[in-house]
């Protein structure tokens, strides 16, 4: 009797776990796919993935029986988005002062896994994370990779490196205050000496990309955030031993000086870029650097960030850059830089990564160049363009579905409808 049951017990299980289950192989029929190599929309294509692997696309394919078919004849797929620049640990913009002084990593860690369930299903497949505390990044990266939590492929950056008093190190607060706990924790780094062992340190805690703060910042107590932060040589200093340890170098800077050193330096993109001049687009252009703007954020911090508590002097860096850094974005579209997609969520609710496209639209792309951005821009940014980036053979099952057409309402990308990360279906 015993036996009996709990035979059946088994069999009910695996009944169960078959249900959940996805199949190896599925075939996805689309009504409009957008080829972003080509830049092309091609029509009622078949999409077949073994596992997590693409293996054939084409108008006129057998599709293999037993083959899971999922129907998105209606929609528009395209490849899984890329955000260059999240912050999936952190949530600014909630209360300043509560968050600075009352927070723990543990509350972040927390968060951090509801963070990254939410830009997977907004369509995000894959994001460069722009630096946290405490090493909660690396622990998201490893529970995503391991199959523990839902969330994007992420390269993450540990801790930026910045001068003592700049945009990485907290100021404005009464001097005893020790925020430090665990030396190795922090970013903070002067002096060729202890930049090369912050850098060292990084990569050995689990760090893809080596960031630093090229010039000051907005959403920090320091004053200034056109001036540079770092000399020249400490910039290059980052840079080559980022190189050294096979890592890529990323800058925060919003000012002009700045960007130019970073670019000369050696980064591969400049983040923020708001105050970038004629020689530093040109600079950008020679050196094959990456602008990775985050230009949907000053709507959100102007509109929401005084209820927040934040002090008037950070609203006013708002103020001073957000717009000049649309324009300027525009600028260098014009002028051929390369663009690609980062939004620093989490300074404004995670998930809403795809209302930037809009704004990049409006300053300057087009429909498909900013989809571009996001996808085999981003990917090719981050060296992972063999692998994910565009819907081609060969390369790992990212993509995505919304019911309209992006190209006639970009508004579309807010919207996602279906989502698959390495051919698991997320969302649909
Ligand atoms: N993390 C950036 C900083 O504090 C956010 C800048 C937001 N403003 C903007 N206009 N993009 O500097």
């Amino acid at each position: 009797m015993k036996k009996i049951s709990i035979a059946l017990i088994l069999v009910l299980i695996s009944f169960s776990t078959a249900l959940n289950a996805q199949s190896k192989i599925k075939a996805i029929k689309t009504g409009r796919l957008i080829d972003v190599v080509t830049g092309k929309i091609l029509e009622n294509q078949i999409i077949l993935i073994d596992s997590n692997r693409i293996t054939n696309i084409g108008s006129n394919i057998t599709i293999p029986s037993g083959a899971e078919i999922i129907d998105l004849s209606k929609a528009t797929v395209l490849p899984g988005l890329i955000d260059c620049h999240t912050h999936l640990t952190l949530s600014l913009g909630e209360n300043y002062y509560d968050d600075l002084f009352r927070k723990t990593a543990t509350d972040y860690a927390i968060e951090a896994t509801v963070n990254a369930k939410k830009t997977l299903e907004a369509g995000f497949t894959m994001v460069r994370d722009a630096g946290a505390d405490q090493l909660i990044d690396v622990s998201l990266r490893n529970a995503i990779n391991n199959g523990t939590v839902p969330g994007p492929r992420m390269l993450v950056t540990t801790f930026p490196l910045g001068s003592t008093g700049g945009h990485t190190d907290l100021t404005g607060f009464n001097p005893n205050l020790d925020f430090k706990g665990n030396k190795d924790f922090t970013g903070v780094a002067d002096g060729i000496d202890e930049i090369r062992k912050r850098v060292r340190n990084n990569v050995k805690w689990g760090a893809d990309w080596i960031k630093f703060m090229a010039s000051g910042g907005v959403l920090s107590e320091e004053e200034t955030p056109g001036l540079p932060q770092y000399s020249f040589e400490e910039m290059k200093a980052i840079c080559d031993e980022a190189h050294l340890w096979g890592k890529k170098a990323f800058a925060h800077a919003h000012g002009t000086e700045a960007i130019k050193m970073a670019i000369k330096a050696g980064v591969s993109s400049i983040d923020h870029g708001s105050l970038i001049d004629t020689e530093g687009i040109a600079l950008m252009k020679q050196y094959g650097v990456y602008l990775v703007a985050d230009i949907y954020n000053d709507d959100y911090i102007l509109s929401e960030y005084a209820k927040k508590g934040y002090p008037e002097k950070i609203l006013n860096k708002e103020r001073m850059v957000g717009k000049l850094q649309r324009e300027n974005f525009q600028k260098a579209v014009n002028a051929g830089v390369k663009i690609a997609f980062g939004t620093d969520a989490g300074v404004y609710p995670h998930g809403w990564n795809g209302k930037q496209f809009f704004y990049m639209v409006k300053y300057g792309l087009t429909p498909m160049q900013a989809i571009q951005a996001a996808t085999i821009n981003a990917a090719t940014l981050l060296s992972w363009d063999t692998q994910t980036g565009s819907i081609s053979t060969g390369k790992l099952a990212d993509m995505i579905a919304v019911q309209d057409n992006p190209l006639d309402n970009i508004r579309a990308l807010e919207n996602v409808s279906f989502v698959m990360k390495e051919g698991k279906i997320y969302k649909k």
